[in-house]
């Protein structure tokens, strides 16, 4: 059986749209799961959105919508973010789902019947905008945490026995070093412990955005225990089904949970707290990094300070954000993010280092050797250059992979990316241009030799940087004629596995460089949305999806980042971006004061969504239980008649003519990807 693997980000608040710091996490944990994956592990990376408290309602009063209205679209719009940004979770939790809301209140029964929970009143400050119980004294005393004004809290509550668990928790610390990464943040939870502490109240009842608390509905639990708890709600903690239980049981404790460094303390004393109470298992670890900051704060909405990754996305693509924030902060501390930075980035390091060096290698693999990967034959064809290269990839293999595991993913990438350097000057030493004119047996080994050696270092970088750059990766490694990147064995890696006689695949750049207007219209971009409103998803401005780009300075045919081809035709990558699925119509029915609208809920399998179709007039609703249809998931929302549309359903339209559903012959499973 293979090792498993469990990994999470953070939770996030719905209050606000998501911007390039939460992202961070999840290209992060992204990247790790990959890597885990291509090591054999059976892995699981969870992902969600925290959408209870104070917070969350007063955030959806501010925007005229219900609570569960607000966070429907606010959680979309991460959802979406993510799947536009490749990311792998296997899992998105919400917690306003019935499957954790439940599984919550099991939770809270259990530490409840273990004799942890006591009534009590809690009197004192608390800061609505990190959802804490603040140490302060009066009413608007600053939180000790970000600086804003307390509100005082009056209010029966349930209590947690919080302060018997000192003991034990600083032994945890104490025996598992690692359980608290980087040492500064253990050092900080330790001293924090040490200074004792106090019980913690678990419940309010002066508002009800929340789960209630079993057997007293009057109270809602809070929200931190509410949010902490869907690493194991999730997975299958609480449920009555066999198959959540033996999940729960495969994968929990949690091997990774990736935070930010400002919710050490709720992951590394409360949440353990909380287990031993349940006298559940421990997480195994627990890394905080630190924060991406612009215009030197760290990125927040509050601050109106925000970057969204869209716009990114936009201009230099998925893999462009993913590197750079990887490559450019050392994970572990802060890091300021500008996009100056990111487009030099982007040119040294992948439009010039990774992207000339594939370009340059196949086009002339291509046009010396018919495309296919040559023999480095003959004695008198190796030269000293050749074994360093190969003695300089064999120690990147080993050093990557090291630091890949320590999670200091600037330092991997810094390594692998000498291996770029080190070939790019090997190629420019040995002239392969100049050998490529020579038809003598001597100049062709020798260039034989050259190519293949580039193309192996090449096939090397490409399998290190796969999991932090995926989609440029897959491109390279099926250019190099290797097929599904995805089928590599990371622990097999080693030097000369290159097949020889392997044909390339058609050669294309794969990062364009990108001219100085990239950054001013990425700057344009962001202004106009700060100018706009912050929870309401952007549409991209139609000048954007055309991004500025300039032709790679290898030999190589234009770029090509463009959304569309000149003909109309659009590219497969471009089609791979609708997230088409097979859902299962749950409930139908007419949209008052409308005749040509259905009101849907469908079952994607994940959950269930509100669809508003324009196909009253050919199908009644009680026809529809219980149908497959196809669904494109990722539209962002939008209201018709007032009632939120997440998704839309796909049918022919002939003119004239009745909508006639898309379906199936076949039987297939609801949630199926269609491609
Ligand atoms: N909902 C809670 C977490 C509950 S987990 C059980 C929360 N949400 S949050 O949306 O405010 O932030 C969550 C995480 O997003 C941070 O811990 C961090 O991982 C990431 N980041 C949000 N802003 C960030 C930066 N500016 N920089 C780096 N990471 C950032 O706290």
């Amino acid at each position: 059986m293979s090792r498993k693997f469990y990994i999470t980000t953070p939770i996030y608040y719905v209050n606000a749209r998501p911007h390039i710091g939460h992202a961070y996490t999840t290209i992060a944990c992204d990247t790790i799961a990959r890597r885990q994956r291509m090591f054999g592990a059976d892995t699981f990376f969870l992902t969600g959105t925290d959408e209870h408290g104070q917070k969350i309602e007063r955030a959806a009063q501010a925007a005229g919508k219900t609570p569960q209205e607000f966070t429907d679209e606010v959680s979309a719009q991460f959802r979406a973010l993510w799947q536009r940004m490749g990311i792998t979770n296997d899992d998105f939790i919400r917690t306003t789902e019935e499957r954790h809301k439940k599984r919550v209140q099991e939770l809270f029964r259990r530490i409840r019947d273990n004799g942890h929970i006591y009534k009590g009143t809690y009197t004192g400050q608390y800061c609505v905008f990190d959802e804490l119980y603040v140490d302060a004294v009066g009413p608007g005393a600053p939180c000790p945490e970000c600086g804003r004004p307390t509100e005082t809290v009056k209010e029966e509550n349930y209590f947690f026995k919080l302060s018997v668990f000192a003991d034990k928790l600083l032994q945890l610390y104490t025996e598992q070093p690692d359980f608290i990464r980087p040492e500064t943040r253990r050092n900080e939870v330790m001293s924090f412990v040490r200074g004792g502490l106090r019980d913690l109240s678990i419940s309010r009842s002066t508002f009800s955005w929340g789960i209630p608390v079993p057997d007293d509905p009057k109270h809602v639990i809070y929200v931190w225990l509410d949010a902490l708890a869907n690493y194991i709600t999730a997975i299958g903690y609480g449920s009555s089904h066999k198959g959540a239980q033996e999940a729960f049981q495969k994968y929990w404790p949690a091997d990774l949970h990736m935070i930010g460094k400002e919710i050490v303390r709720f992951h590394c004393v409360y949440w353990p707290a909380f287990l031993m109470a349940a006298r559940l298992p421990l997480p195994k670890g627990i890394m905080a990094h630190g924060w991406l900051l612009f215009e030197e704060n760290k990125m927040s909405k509050s601050r109106g300070n925000i970057v969204r990754a869209e716009t990114i996305l936009d201009v230099l693509g998925a893999d462009a954000l993913r590197y750079f924030l990887l490559r450019e902060v050392v994970f572990g501390q802060d890091g300021s993010f500008s996009f100056d930075a990111l487009v030099q980035r982007y040119n040294s390091d992948l439009a010039n280092g990774l992207g000339n060096l594939a370009s340059r290698t196949l086009t002339m693999i291509t046009r010396y050797f018919r495309g296919q990967v040559p023999y480095p034959s003959a004695a008198f064809s190796q030269s000293a250059g050749d074994n360093a290269i190969a003695e300089n990839a064999r120690k990147v293999i080993v050093e990557c992979n090291a630091l890949f595991d320590q999670y200091q993913f600037s330092r991997a990438l810094e390594a692998a990316w000498g291996l770029v350097a080190a070939v790019d000057k090997y190629i420019v030493e040995n002239e392969p241009w100049a050998l490529g004119e020579k038809q003598d047996e001597e100049s062709r080994s020798r260039l034989a030799t050259i190519l293949y050696t580039s193309a192996e270092a090449l096939r090397i970088v490409t399998a290190l940087a796969h999991p932090v750059i995926p989609d440029a990766t897959s491109k390279i490694w099926s250019q190099l004629g290797l097929g599904d990147i995805r089928k590599l064995v990371l622990p097999e890696l080693k030097w000369g596995q290159l097949p020889l006689s392997t044909k390339l695949g058609n050669v294309e750049p794969v990062f364009p460089r990108a001219d100085k207007s990239a950054i001013e219209r990425m700057q344009k971009m962001e202004e106009q949305q700060r100018g706009g409103s912050s929870t309401t998803q952007a549409q991209p401005d139609a000048s954007t999806t055309v991004p500025p780009v300039a032709t790679q300075a290898a030999a190589a045919p234009a770029a090509k980042l463009a959304v569309t081809v000149p003909d109309g035709k659009i590219s497969i990558d471009d089609f791979a971006k609708v997230d088409l699925r097979v859902g299962q119509v749950k409930a139908a029915e007419k949209v008052k004061g409308a005749d040509k609208l259905l009101r849907l809920e469908v079952d994607l399998g994940t959950e269930v969504r509100q669809v508003v179709a324009g196909i009253a007039e050919s199908y009644a609703p009680e026809l529809l239980i219980g149908r497959k249809v196809v669904i494109v998931a990722n539209l962002a929302p939008r209201k018709l008649r007032g009632l939120e549309s997440n998704g839309m359903i796909v049918a022919a339209s002939p003119e004239g003519g009745k909508a006639v559903l898309a379906g199936f012959l076949e039987d297939v499973p609801v949630g199926t990807r269609l491609k």
